[in-house]
This record gives C-alpha cells, sequence and structure tokens, in this order.
C-alpha cells in the first residue's frame, strides 16, 4: 500500500488532461521549491534532435542475432549545456534501436550494472513467457545478467523494450531504461513508405528536473513532469526536407497523454498503430498517444518552402495553470529545401488477420482511490498479487474483454503481454476505421469509458500480466496475472463471476 496524501490529490486531477473538472487550481506554482528547475527557462529550438543509434548484433548465425547489452547508468545532455543522470541500455538515452525481421530470432543478453533489479519486457511482443520480461523475472543488480529470445513469430510493428520490475519499472522507465524495436517483413518492405533517412522514430516523454539537472522522481506526479523531449532531448529542432517522411511515434512516458498537431493545422496521414500498419492510410489532423502506445504517420513537407519552420505541437492533457509554450509544444521541424521523393503511401497498407469468432467474454474494472487518502489502484476490485493467477484462459482461446474505467477524473489505459488485440467497441460504439482498428496491444480508457477488446490467446502457454500502463498507476497495484494453458477449465465460470464482480 502507497500512502501519500498530497501526490494523490494531484492525480486525481488528471481529469484536467482530458476533461474532466476543473478539480484543482493551478497547482504548480505553490508547491514547487526552491531546487526545482523552472521549465520556462530551458531555451527551446537550439539542438537538433537526435536519431536513436541502430544496436549492431554482436554475432549472426543461422536465422538468429546476438546482442549484448549493458544495462548502466550514464550522463545524457537532455537539457542543453547540463548532463543528467540516466539509466541507460549501453549508454543510449534515448534508448537504441534493434532491427528485427519477422521470422529471424533476436536474442539479446542483459547485464545489470544498475543498483535496482530490473526486468526487461518487449512491449507487443509475442513470445515465451521465459522471455517476456515479467514483473517477478528479475536480473539482479550488480551485475545479473539474463538471455531473452524473441522469436519474432508475429507480422511486422513498432515495438519498444523498458525495465518491468516489480514496483520500480515506473522509476527505471522514468529515469531512462527504455529502447525501441522495430520489427519488419515483406508486407511492410514491399511497400514504397519514405525509409532511410526519411524514416524516424521519435521517442516522446515528459520529465521533470531539479535547478542542478537532475531528474526528480516522485510517483504519481504527472502534474510537476512539463519538460517534454523528443528522443532524449528537451524541445529539439529537425531538419526536414521538402518531401514525404514517416515518423514512428512512441509514447513513453509514465503518465502523460499526447494529441500531437502540426502549428499549421495542416492534415498528416496515420499510417500504423501498436501492431503495425493499419488497413488503410487515415487522414488526419490529430494524433492521440497514450502512454505505451505507437503511431505511424506520414507527413508531407513539399508544400512548404525552404526556409519555413513548423512545430509539432501537443493539445493534450493541458492543466490549469500549466506553461503553454512548454507542455504544448514537442519540437520544431525545420524545413531546408527540395529532395527528391518516390515514396508512396499506398490505399491499401495491409490486410488484418481474420477476427475468429469469440467463445468467452470477461469483464474487468480499472478503478483507483479518488478520495486522497492512499494511493491504491485495482484491477476488479483487488490490488496486484504476483502470486494470484486472476485471469485462467485456455490455450487457443478468443476471448471478449470488457474493460471499464469505473474513475471519475482520472483516466487508465490497458495493456496486455503476449497478444495484440483488435478494439471492437468503445463506449459502445463499433471501431470500424481510424487509429483504432489495426492491431492494439495498448488502448486508451477515460474516466468512465468502456471499451470491448478481442484477442487469441494462442502461441505460447504460460503467466503473463495485463496493466495499465500508465506505469505509476501499475506500481499503485492496477495489474493482474493471467495464465494460458491447455488444461484451463474456469474460463466460462470466471466469466460469470466476474461480470457480477462489484467494482
Ligand atoms: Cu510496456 Cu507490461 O508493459
Ligand atoms: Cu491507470
Amino acid at each position: 500500500m502507497i500512502h501519500r496524501r498530497t501526490v494523490l490529490r494531484t492525480g486525481a486531477a488528471l481529469t484536467g488532461a482530458l476533461g474532466g473538472a476543473g478539480l484543482l487550481g493551478p497547482a504548480v506554482a505553490g508547491s514547487a521549491q526552491a531546487t526545482e528547475l523552472d521549465p520556462t527557462t530551458v531555451p527551446q529550438f537550439q539542438r537538433a534532435m537526435p536519431v536513436p543509434g541502430v544496436l549492431r548484433p554482436v554475432c549472426r548465425s543461422g536465422m538468429t542475432s546476438y546482442y549484448d547489452m549493458s544495462i548502466e547508468e550514464a550522463d545524457a545532455e537532455i537539457l542543453p549545456g547540463r548532463l543528467t543522470r540516466v539509466r541507460t541500455f549501453n549508454g543510449n538515452f534515448t534508448g537504441p534501436v534493434i532491427h528485427a525481421v519477422s521470422g529471424r530470432r533476436v536474442v539479446v543478453r542483459q547485464t545489470n550494472r544498475l543498483s535496482v533489479p530490473t526486468s526487461i519486457h518487449l512491449h507487443g511482443g509475442h513470445v515465451p513467457q521465459s522471455s517476456d520480461g515479467s514483473p517477478m523475472d528479475l536480473i539482479a543488480p550488480g551485475g545479473g545478467s539474463k538471455t531473452y529470445t524473441y522469436p519474432n513469430k508475429q507480422p511486422h510493428a513498432n515495438l519498444w523494450f523498458h525495465d518491468h520490475a516489480h514496483h520500480q519499472e515506473s522509476e527505471t522507465v522514468y529515469r531512462g531504461l527504455t529502447g525501441l524495436y522495430l520489427l519488419t517483413d515483406d508486407v511492410e518492405r514491399n511497400l514504397d513508405l519514405p525509409s532511410g533517412k526519411y524514416d524516424v522514430p521519435i521517442a516522446l516523454r515528459d520529465a521533470r528536473f531539479d535547478d542542478s539537472g537532475q531528474l526528480v522522481y516522485s510517483m504519481g506526479d504527472f502534474k510537476n513532469r512539463q519538460v517534454l523531449l523528443a528522443n532524449g532531448r528537451a524541445w529539439p529542432y529537425f531538419e526536414v526536407a521538402a518531401r514525404k517522411y514517416r515518423f514512428r511515434l512512441f509514447n513513453t512516458s509514465n503518465l502523460r497523454f499526447y494529441l500531437l498537431q502540426l502549428s499549421d493545422g495542416s492534415a498528416f496521414q496515420q499510417i500504423g498503430s501498436d501492431g503495425g500498419l493499419l488497413e488503410r492510410p487515415f487522414d488526419t489532423a490529430s494524433v492521440f498517444l497514450a502512454p505505451g502506445e505507437r503511431a505511424d504517420i506520414v507527413v508531407d513537407f513539399s508544400r512548404y518552402a525552404a526556409g519555413a519552420t513548423l512545430i509539432l505541437g501537443n493539445a493534450g492533457g493541458l492543466l490549469p495553470g500549466d506553461p503553454a509554450d512548454q507542455v504544448g509544444r514537442v519540437l520544431q521541424f525545420r524545413v531546408t529545401g527540395p529532395a527528391e521523393d518516390t515514396s508512396s503511401v499506398p490505399s491499401t497498407l495491409r490486410t488484418l488477420p481474420a477476427l475468429g469468432s469469440a467463445t468467452v467474454n470477461r469483464d474487468f474494472v480499472l478503478s483507483m482511490d479518488e478520495t486522497g487518502a492512499t494511493m491504491d489502484a485495482f484491477i476488479n476490485g483487488k490490488a496486484y498479487d504476483m502470486n494470484r493467477i486472476d485471469t485462467e484462459i485456455e490455450y487457443g482461446a478468443t476471448e471478449i474483454w470488457t474493460v471499464r474505467n469505473a474513475n471519475v477524473y482520472t483516466p487508465h489505459n490497458f495493456h496486455i503481454h503476449l497478444v495484440q488485440f483488435r478494439v471492437l467497441e468503445r463506449d459502445g460504439k463499433p471501431v470500424t476505421s481510424g487509429p483504432e482498428s489495426g492491431l492494439k496491444d495498448t488502448v486508451t480508457l477515460r474516466p468512465g469509458e468502456t471499451v470491448r477488446l478481442q484477442a487469441t490467446f494462442t502461441g505460447y502457454e504460460g503467466t503473463y500480466v495485463y496493466h495499465c500502463h500508465m506505469l505509476d498507476h501499475a506500481v499503485m497495484g492496477m495489474m493482474g496475472n493471467f495464465r494460458v494453458s491447455r488444461t484451463a477449465t474456469t474460463a466460462r465460470s470466471e466469466s460469470r463471476r466476474h461480470r457480477s464482480h462489484p467494482r
């Protein structure tokens, strides 16, 4: 149990983020200490956004590539002219990129040189339990190591990896332990999407600093994390040629929701989400991204003259009293000049796997204490217990999960390990097109919302977790275990029991 009255009270305020009551006043000014870095003093658009480095395998043999990573502390220049101590893979902040191909195995040996345990989860990956990086499968601090095997028996997708050690993950991820994993296949490679230097992954997150430039972590503190980073730098610029770019966006923030827009309000195309490409590109002027989610977009800069600048802004998650020029801005694009462009975005991108018909229904209710008395969070009324199996699933079963956010002020989101699911309905409305119509592994639930998801649990037997991907909430208890096995027989009765479960 976590008791921390003040933090929770601000926690309840996330409301403002997604359109709830104005419960709280402008909170930051009064609570800021003398040692706090004022985000409005951080210069913007002075340094270029780096493109995360691609990690090379230490060796390849047959259909397998082997990687070696050292989990270690390092200093990174997140803020211009200052060094910040961070937790990294191989000293990289933002984390490195692994390029993987469907059908070819990746084996990663991780050595933990931090002073806290870690567990490395491949988010969105379809992997055996032994390599899932579950909360209880820890790599010991001070040099412990573990080898993870990723079979990549799944279609292309923009995956990422991050710490998942029980009760440590929210702080360790906040301190930097994330990396990107771009899995491709022939379906994706046979398209003429922008590629090479015109295909740029961007990891988004927020942070709070003290005035010596060090990260400040306080659980549930979405309110004071007002410095926005793109690929590990605060408010960078990025030079683009006047042509199409593909940006693979990852929200690696613990708690922040983004609604990304170009400053001239112009449209772009969303071509993919968590589990790879959508069936069809979707024209939009904004993209919504909850913690853990990904969006793949194509922006055409050919309509801009050389010298033009525009800002990738954020209209989501703004709270009363937030400095708008800080939390409302992500990065600046600078258009350099014309460039050849033979890329294209076809009207059909892929065919999604058939849905199948579901035989089991279950209900999940997400809630956290919004009274301010505790920082406890629950699924179906229970806080996470790593020794309890919450959901028994028959191997191969296709199930429909109805997930409801019972909170009044606080948004949540729901991530399931092992599977990519489909969002069938949001608040009773069928999802048939748009950004949520593809394969998903994480879905947003605004206060009071209900979504219906469908997933097929096949490929591996074992115990995995589902949880809120606002990682501070997962630590507070909003997580559960499910076990997939050929001997599970309780599925249908579970279903009835959960249906009548009080919130
Ligand atoms: Cu991205 Cu269980 O996590
Ligand atoms: Cu949550």
